[in-house]
């Protein structure tokens, strides 16, 4: 289930989320003049990108958080369309041309629905551009959770290469290209650790705690890593609407 983000504590940080957006932008061959779908678009960090790139595409952001929302249309004005919505949900847009999406497929547990929608919002030879969390990742995250809670990660879906082949064709895309990409990231600050993981990671878990319990089980979750490291695997999506 989508839950609310910290929008401005998300935006100051050292995030790999912007190489990540610049990657997808590179792959997704844009003339300038279509109609583009940022799904997932967080702060509009990628969007504002984009439009200064291509300031003619017409840009829709969606997002289910509110307060990335919030953040997206300040930083972005009157330049993008903006919705709040669920990318699980048949999506209250006009249809688009193109799909983006960085860092958000994996909190969406039902892959073959999701690609479903995005093929609904897409004129026939549009493309679907992502990156996401694949298959091998946060696995050290995932053993602290374990230490911790006693329990594996959940909220999150860390697809492969196969699966995402299946439930893209299965929703009507052409597969291009799907691949597994490690980019492990270090941060040796514990503080900018914690900041990280709370904000990143582990929203999910503190959104549904008291929040005098929050900093005492992303200290708890910190020290029982490995290692300091976000040992992120990106899943790179390029598809076709059939
Ligand atoms: C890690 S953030 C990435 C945001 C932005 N694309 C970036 O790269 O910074 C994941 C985003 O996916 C959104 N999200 C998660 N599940 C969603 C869903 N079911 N429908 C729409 N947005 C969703 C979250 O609200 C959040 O803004």
């Amino acid at each position: 289930m989508p839950f609310e983000w910290d929008a401005r504590t998300y935006d100051a940080l050292p995030l790999p989320h912007v190489a990540w957006g610049l990657g997808v932008l590179e792959r997704m061959q844009l003339t300038g003049s279509e109609r583009v779908l940022d799904a997932g678009c967080g702060t509009g960090r990628d969007a504002a990108v984009l439009l200064e790139r291509w300031p003619d595409v017409d840009l829709v952001c969606l997002d289910a958080s509110s307060t990335m929302i919030a953040t997206a249309r300040e930083r972005l004005g009157e330049r993008a369309e903006f919705v709040v919505a669920d990318l699980t949900e048949r999506l209250p847009i006009e249809p688009v041309d193109a799909v983006m999406s960085v860092a958000a497929f994996h909190w969406v547990d039902d892959h073959q629905l999701l690609f479903t929608r995005l093929a609904e919002a897409v004129r026939t030879g549009g493309r679907l551009t992502s990156d996401c969390g694949g298959e091998g990742q946060l696995m050290i995250l995932d053993q602290a959770l374990q230490t911790v809670t006693g329990s594996p990660m959940t909220l999150t879906r860390f697809a492969g290469v196969a699966d995402t082949e299946a439930a893209l064709r299965a929703a009507g895309w052409k597969v291009a290209s799907v691949r597994l990409r490690p980019d492990p990231l270090r941060l040796d600050d514990p503080d900018l650790l914690e900041t990280y993981l709370a904000t990143v990671n582990l929203g999910g878990y503190l959104a549904a705690m008291p929040a005098d319990e929050h900093r005492p089980f992303v200290r708890a979750v910190r020290e029982a890593m490995s290692e300091p490291v976000i040992d992120y695997v990106r899943l790179e999506i390029n598809a076709v609407r059939g």
